[in-house]
């Protein structure tokens, strides 16, 4: 498998991995798409394009994976390319400057490879106008010269596939969208599914975790296998330090209290999101930029990180006037919600 050395696969800040974690990742990302847990839609959809691309012996057309951070986007690229027999060139929208770091790339790939663009919504106009006719024909127009007197040559590519990534689908730009043969929309996983995963991943890591250990740690995973990743690590650290061989429910609920995660899995950042909605804003409505401003999150990590997981579990609800708390989010925090007089007042 090859890999450029451009990689800049930096997630979003909050999300920031540390390097034991991406080691962890690494060890523990399914390698088949029989090992990928959940996902069936996409997964069952995939199936029938590779198996048909390769009776045919053409190369896969260009694929599209959004959704939130820690489904799995990356991880199925890289299945992908495998059960195709690919080889794969991973690099990142803000990797890519210059349309000629674009040009580099494109003309270094052989025919059937696959290169994966992460965060290809951060893709700038000058690079993105390079990809329509190297996604479309497999060309690469370059242009010499400058003024009147530049002249514009056409390369040939070889034939290979773009898979893009993005947790923004709303930033991709039409042109671009349109090019891709199909885009799969990631969703939130299940419990039953995280459960899977957790054990499955326990034995990886040698930690002996029971059935009322792996439910408490997916109901708590916010949907996503990187959190139930992340949460098994740090139960198993938990247990390690004080000396216990298995990991219980009663382990993992104290392991979790020390990580202040709480009983639906939001963590201090999404409490004071909240908290900050429900006391300084009467729980809105409130625009993003406030929120942002008086949480001292960024924009990005409200609207990537916390939102779709408070809107999911319905403590949160956008409005066109802006976001709010709702009822369930007073409850869960154990504020009393404002009294229906008090509201008309307002
Ligand atoms: N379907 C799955 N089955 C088992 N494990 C999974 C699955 N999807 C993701 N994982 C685990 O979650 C980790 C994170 O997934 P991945 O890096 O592919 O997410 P992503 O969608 O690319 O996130 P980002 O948007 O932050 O780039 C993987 O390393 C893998 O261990
Ligand atoms: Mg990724």
């Amino acid at each position: 498998m090859i890999q450029s050395g451009n990689e800049n696969l930096a997630p979003l800040k909050t999300e920031a991995l540390d390097e034991e974690e991406i080691i962890i990742e690494q060890t523990l990302r399914p390698q088949t798409l029989l090992e990928y847990i959940g996902q069936t839609g996409v997964k069952n959809n995939l199936k029938i394009i590779i198996e048909a691309a390769k009776k045919r012996g053409e190369v896969l057309e260009h694929l599209l994976f959004y959704g939130p951070p820690g489904l799995g986007k990356t991880t199925l690229a890289f299945i992908v390319a495998k059960e195709m027999g690919s080889n794969i060139k991973v690099t990142s929208g803000p990797a890519i400057e210059r349309a000629g770091d674009l040009a580099s790339l494109l003309t270094n790939l052989s025919e059937g490879d696959v290169l994966f663009i992460d965060e290809i919504h951060r893709l700038n106009k000058a690079v993105e106008e390079v990809l329509y006719p190297a996604m479309e024909d497999h060309v690469l127009d370059i242009i010499l010269g400058k003024g009147p007197g530049a002249r514009s040559i056409r390369m040939e590519l070889p034939k290979f596939t773009l898979i893009g990534a993005t947790t923004r689908i709303g930033m991709i730009s039409s042109p671009l969208r349109d090019r891709f043969g199909a885009t799969y929309r990631l969703e939130y996983y299940p419990e039953e599914d995280l459960q899977i995963i957790i054990n499955r991943n326990s034995k990886v890591l040698k930690a002996n975790v029971d059935k009322t250990a792996s439910g408490e740690l997916s109901k708590r995973s916010r949907f996503t296998p990187r959190i139930a990743n992340r949460l098994l690590k740090r139960v198993r650290d938990f247990a390690q330090v004080h000396g216990h061989d298995t990991i219980n429910q009663d382990i993992a609920k104290k392991a979790l209290q020390l990580l202040e995660i709480d009983a639906l899995g939001l963590d201090k950042n999404d409490r004071r999101i909240l908290e900050t909605l429900i006391n300084k804003f009467s729980g809105g409505p409130v625009g993003l930029n406030t929120l942002a401003a008086a949480t001292g999150e960024e924009e990005d990590t409200i609207t990537d990180i916390h939102e779709p997981f408070l809107i999911r579990l319905g403590l949160l609800a956008k409005t066109p006037k802006g976001r709010v708390a709702t009822e369930a989010a007073y409850k869960h925090l154990d504020i009393a919600p404002p009294s229906l007089a008090q509201k008309t007042l307002l």
